[in-house]
């Protein structure tokens, strides 16, 4: 069983699909993190996210010990991210790790969640349920706001708004695996739904196709 669920920045998909994961003991990959690692492996050699050779050399030998290093949350590492993911020999790079996950689910486990921002259309295009999880910019701004202060860090709301439309700008129109709904994706609006009623929904969803 493979869920499939994409959508654009801080939208919720993280939160939903953790949830998910753990409820029907499957195992989850936020593919995001991938680009991050990149991205972020990018900044720390001083080069920019937009030099293409620096971000082909740091997908193809990918440093998955960067998936917990705290500055991989960081805004400036989420912006460098989008950049080097609109290098398509890089998301060609990642490919493979992410196929490998969904294919082969680690720990035996019968069943992978995978987030990001193709993974219905490119990554997974078989995937058993697709969903599409979008909420409106200012609301995303909003939780990303409160996800920053909740760091203890400074967060100005027009700056991440303009954050917030500028990389999906970005996503929503590169050439290359571009962020859209697969054509059999369920679309969930989380702008007025909370968290616990689109939990909800999906667990529906996901019973209905096991
Ligand atoms: O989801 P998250 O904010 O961690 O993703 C960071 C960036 O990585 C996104 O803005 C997007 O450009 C890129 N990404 C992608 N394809 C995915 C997942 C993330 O292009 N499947």
């Amino acid at each position: 069983m493979i869920i499939a669920i994409d959508g654009p920045a801080a939208a919720g998909k993280g939160t939903l699909a953790r949830r998910l994961a753990d409820h029907f003991g499957f195992a989850y990959l936020d593919t995001g993190s991938l680009y991050r690692a990149v991205g972020l492996a990018v900044l720390r050699a001083n080069k920019s996210p937009d030099d293409i050779e620096a971000a082909n050399q740091a997908a193809a030998k990918l440093d998955t010990s960067l998936f917990g290093d705290p500055a991989l949350r960081a805004e400036v590492t989420g912006n460098a991210a989008s950049k080097v993911a609109a290098i398509p020999s890089v998301r060609t790079n990642l490919l493979e790790f992410q196929r490998n996950f969904s294919d082969r689910p680690p720990g035996g486990k019968k069943g992978a969640v995978l987030d990001g921002r193709d993974v219905g259309t490119v990554v997974c295009p078989g995937a058993d349920l697709k969903l599409f999880v979008t909420a409106s910019p200012e609301v995303r701004a909003e939780r990303r706001q409160l996800e920053i202060l909740g760091r203890g860090e400074a967060a100005e709301f027009e700056e991440i708004l303009a954050d917030v439309r500028a990389r999906d700008e970005r996503d929503m129109n590169r050439k290359d695996a571009p962020l859209k709904p697969a054509e059999d994706a369920l679309l969930l609006d989380t702008s007025e739904l909370d968290i616990d009623a689109v939990f909800l929904r999906a667990v529906a969803l996901v019973e209905e196709r096991l």
